[in-house]
């Protein structure tokens, strides 16, 4: 009994002595704290970012986008070379051009000594053409917080591009950030006759990685990934409308070693296009829609390298126009698309959700393909399709396509469908193989 009395007692005193200590900390001064926080984050960054992006690699963001609504205080300077973008006259007052001031505050960072970092805090940028070029001394890191808004005139952009990583060796993009392409309606109807800016291009950048980005309403596509080795891009937001042609989400080609992984993309044309020359491209944690879909290609117009190696998997479409997609162009060079697997796969009301169109944009007095599609995977593909031809697989009558298999298909037609037919599956040209669920029943 005793004891239970002193063990209340000494349960009580700790208590109070608790409430007393907080209540000492909330009437001290708050920013300190939160700097010191903000200060051991930021050292601990650059240090292993994307190690620690790859150990968990299934983590869905849902963060969205206004992290700078309350702004923090800048992150104090720390291994000595922090390069903060307004230093260098860039102004968060949502009209002044800062385009010369990021230049010249990346190439700051890019010069010095050691591993640095170039910080644009929170707040409206504008800004037209922006160079992000290297090779610099060290790996470079961007912490990007605020929001860019681009110059709204297509005509003001040399090179076509909003912001260009170039001849990097390590580099790390992050920060909750925003790219406004400020794209509208007139920009796309252009769009349609002349190639519009790409909002952030990486260019023969090895070992990079960019996440926690938003990207919206690019005036052309909002991101590509060319000639790079080893690049993840992740937990990144990108968002236009559906009535936007040519704003691909993600572009990738001419790169080895890509990785999509854990993000959002609703755009007006392709969610995720791998081009040519793309090898060993990994597409995982994908929500895609509006859009048309994720594609392979469209591969054969120009002289052109094959694909190798690709894997889709735990994806979801949604409204869109093609799910999973591998195009390429009539009278092509003789190049290869192979090594192909979409895996566990939802789709809700998606037009053509498996479709392989060796025809991309032929009219009949065309000559064939001849990019040879072979060793293709469709497995685990289930949900809504809204038109009745749920699997198209119309290959090349110059090279037909081989080892595609179907397994474990299971498409219903959606109620939102306009025409009530069973679902269908066509094919030409193809030499395809299935086990396990097939619905609609595949073709010979
Ligand atoms: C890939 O790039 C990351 C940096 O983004 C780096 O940490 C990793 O070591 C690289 N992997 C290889 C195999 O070079």
């Amino acid at each position: 009994m005793a004891l239970a009395r002193i063990f209340v007692f000494t349960f009580l005193f700790l208590v109070l002595a608790l409430a007393l200590l907080s209540s000492a900390a909330e009437g001290a001064p708050r920013r300190p704290q939160r700097g010191s926080k903000s200060r051991r984050n930021s050292l601990k960054a650059p240090r292993r970012p994307t190690r620690k992006g790859l150990r968990r690699p299934r983590v869905k963001s849902t963060r969205s986008q206004p992290v700078f609504k309350a702004p923090l205080p800048p992150p104090p300077l720390f291994i000595g070379s922090v390069v903060d973008a307004r230093t260098y006259g860039a102004t968060p007052d949502g009209q002044s051009n800062s385009k010369m001031a990021f230049n010249q505050a990346w190439t700051a960072a890019c010069t010095s000594n050691g591993p640095s970092k170039l910080l644009i805090p929170p707040g409206q940028y504008y800004a037209g053409e922006i160079y992000f070029q290297g090779p610099c001394k060290n790996p470079m890191t961007v912490e990007f917080q605020g929001t860019i808004l681009a110059d709204p005139n297509a005509d003001e952009y040399q090179e076509n591009e909003g912001i260009m990583f170039e001849n990097l060796e390590g580099l790390t993009v992050y920060g909750g950030g925003t790219y406004d392409g400020q794209g509208g309606v007139q920009t796309w109807k252009n769009g349609r006759s002349r190639v519009m800016p790409i909002s952030i291009k990486f260019q023969k950048v090895n070992n990079g990685a960019v996440r926690d980005i938003n990207l919206v309403n690019s005036k052309g596509f909002h991101m590509t990934i060319t000639s790079c080795t080893n690049f993840s891009a992740e937990r990144l937001k990108i968002t236009a409308p559906g009535e936007s042609p040519r704003t691909d989400g993600i572009h990738i080609s001419r790169s080895n070693g890509v990785r999509v992984l854990n993000s959002v993309i609703g755009t007006g044309d392709d969610c995720i296009s791998i081009g040519d020359g793309s090898t060993d491209v990994q597409v995982i944690g994908i929500t895609c829609g509006p859009g048309h879909g994720i594609s392979i290609g469209s591969l054969g117009k120009l002289l052109e390298q094959s694909v190798k190696g690709v894997y889709v998997t735990q994806s979801t479409l949604s409204n869109t126009q093609n799910g999973l997609r591998i195009k390429t162009f009539h009278d092509s060079p003789h190049i290869e698309a192979s090594g192909i697997t979409f895996e566990d796969i939802t789709m809700k009301d998606v037009k053509n959700p498996i479709i392989i169109d060796q025809n991309y944009q032929s009219n009949k007095n065309q000559g064939a393909s001849f990019v040879r599609i072979s060793d293709v995977h469709f497995r685990n593909v289930r949900g809504t399709s809204v038109s009745n031809v749920a699997v198209t697989l119309d290959c090349s009558s110059a090279i037909p396509c081989e080892g595609i298999e179907l397994a474990d298909i299971d498409l219903t037609l959606s109620p939102n469908a306009p025409k009530k037919f069973p679902l269908s599956a066509t094919c030409s040209n193809a030499k395809i193989f299935s086990r396990g669920k097939q619905n609609p029943p595949p073709c010979r």
